[in-house]
């Protein structure tokens, strides 16, 4: 299917059937999140995958009790840095030094400019990783699509429950959204056969 095609064709899907996603397309998936671009290259988030159907189960309830949560293969929580620290700053300046084989030196610039970060107060950092996290769950729905798998982002859920559950903030980290990926099931889900709602081109575009 061509990319329009693929877009059409998937939606937020309510029911799933529970079939496995096979190991490959999720790899694609997970590949194509860490790949998304974000500010900076810095990428203030991480992405926890969760297979375990206890776990599934666990999350549900916590999930306004919707449905493709369990009845997902995978769920993908997006958990965005609770603050930009000095340690997070040296890691990501070590990593780009060992791979674009550069002296720590040569990014003295770099370094100025992601440090002016740890001024800034954890609300506004964390809401400015949270961003970057989006950006990451969208180029997740457009790979998930391009696999024919289903995915459904989701917001309707209790962050700082979800958060404890998983031992998050410990981590450093406060989950923003989450993606379950599955199946959908056409014989349950009543939006499925339902038209698109999109503002009009006209409307959407605009033109100065
Ligand atoms: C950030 C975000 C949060 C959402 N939260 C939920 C959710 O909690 N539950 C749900 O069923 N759908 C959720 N949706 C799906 C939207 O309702 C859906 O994407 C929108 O109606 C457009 O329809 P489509 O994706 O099926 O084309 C969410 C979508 C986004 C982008």
């Amino acid at each position: 299917m061509d990319i329009l095609s693929l877009l059409n064709w998937r939606y937020a899907a309510k029911r799933m059937t529970g079939k496995k996603v096979p190991q490959e397309k999720i790899e694609i998936i997970l590949e194509s999140i860490r790949l998304s671009a974000s500010s900076i290259g810095l990428q203030p988030y991480r992405v926890i995958v969760i297979e375990n159907p206890i776990r599934l189960e666990q999350i549900k309830p916590i999930a306004n009790n919707q449905t493709q949560i369990t009845e997902a293969s995978h769920l993908l929580v997006f958990a965005a840095w609770a603050n930009v620290t000095e340690e997070s700053i040296d890691e990501y300046l070590n990593l780009i030094a060992q791979e674009r084989k550069v002296t720590l030196e040569s990014l003295g610039s770099m370094k100025v400019f992601l440090q002016g970060l740890t001024k800034n107060t954890p609300e506004q950092n964390f809401n400015w990783a949270a961003r970057q996290a989006y950006i990451a769950l969208g180029t997740g729905l457009i790979a998930a699509a391009s696999q024919e798998v289903d995915a459904t982002p989701m917001e309707g859920f209790n962050a700082k429950a979800l958060d404890k559950l998983l031992g998050l903030r410990e981590k450093g980290l406060k989950s923003v959204s989450i993606l379950p990926l599955g199946y959908r099931d056409v014989s349950q889900d009543w939006l499925v056969s339902l038209p698109k709602v999109r503002t009009p081109k006209h409307k959407f575009f605009l033109s100065f």
